[in-house]
């Protein structure tokens, strides 16, 4: 079993990838909707909710967890990897190195939280690339919640998410392939609605997200606990899908999203 958690649907980006990647395994898979956004709250409120949810899904016996979330992954990895040290736990981060080696123009375009911008892994990794490219940091407010509310697919939540993504797309200046040719989607969100930001962004613009590196991460480090290779193929694994808040939501991105009919459960987890 493979747990995975994010603030609310954004995950479902990486459990597409997973899937893709490691068809026949079980997946439980929590939105903690109740608790969301976590990008604008501050990093004790985001380290409570992934011990939280770590310990639930560790109770479930989970054998390996994917934080899929950027923002979780910066304020609290390093906590969960302290307190459930038998656990292997694979993060996600913003794709900057793979970006690096994509652009032509070495000017990129960094989509994300504020809370992932802000947090000092991030600073790390954006310290480590230095000299390599120019990296325009543009934090999203609200664009998460606007991708999670875009699920009602009314002319007023499209209109909202529109909006939202046109002004941080021109907040980050001139795109194009002289320009900002490459766009990190540094929250797990994004890749969802990428359709959407290419065309805003234009086709001269690629957009680098992490699924794929993520799903062939995990699928390394099962087959390293296990000692035997991970379920690549064969029939379809089954899927839990859990939330704390709005479960009708939930339900709606992953038919949306992953085409699966699962009925979500409620998870009360103060
Ligand atoms: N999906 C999350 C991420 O990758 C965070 C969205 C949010 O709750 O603000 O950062």
């Amino acid at each position: 079993m493979i747990g995975v958690f994010d603030s609310g649907i954004g995950g479902l980006s990486i459990l597409q990838a997973l899937r893709a990647e490691l068809a026949g395994e079980h997946f439980i898979y929590v939105a903690d909707s109740g608790h969301a956004p976590y990008g604008e709250r501050d990093a004790a409120h985001v380290q409570a909710r992934a011990r939280a949810l770590t310990g639930h899904l560790v109770g479930r016996g989970i054998e390996v967890l994917v934080v899929a979330c950027n923002t979780a992954t910066a304020a609290a990895i390093h906590l969960l990897r302290a307190e459930f040290p038998a656990l292997p736990i694979i993060g996600v981060e913003p794709a900057l190195k793979p970006a690096v080696a994509l652009s032509h123009s070495a000017r990129i375009g960094v989509m994300a939280t504020r809370g992932t911008l802000e947090s000092d892994k991030f600073k790390q990794l954006l310290a480590s690339l230095q000299g390599q490219a120019h990296f325009v940091l543009q934090p999203c407010d609200g664009l998460a919640l606007a991708i999670e509310r875009s699920v009602q697919a009314s002319p007023e939540t499209d209109r909202e998410l529109l909006a939202c993504a046109r002004t941080h797309l021109e907040a980050l200046g001139p795109l194009g392939s002289q320009q900002i040719d490459t766009l990190v989607l540094g929250c797990t969100h994004y890749p969802l609605v990428a359709e959407l930001l290419q065309g805003l962004a234009g086709p001269a613009v690629q957009l680098v997200d992490t699924g794929a590196p993520v799903a062939r991460q995990t699928r390394l480090k099962l087959a390293e606990v296990r000692g035997l290779a991970a379920q690549t193929d064969g029939p379809q694994g089954q899927i839990e899908l859990l939330s704390t808040g709005d479960a009708a939501a939930l339900q709606a991105a992953a038919r949306r999203w992953l085409q699966a009919g699962v009925t979500v459960q409620p998870l009360q987890l103060p």
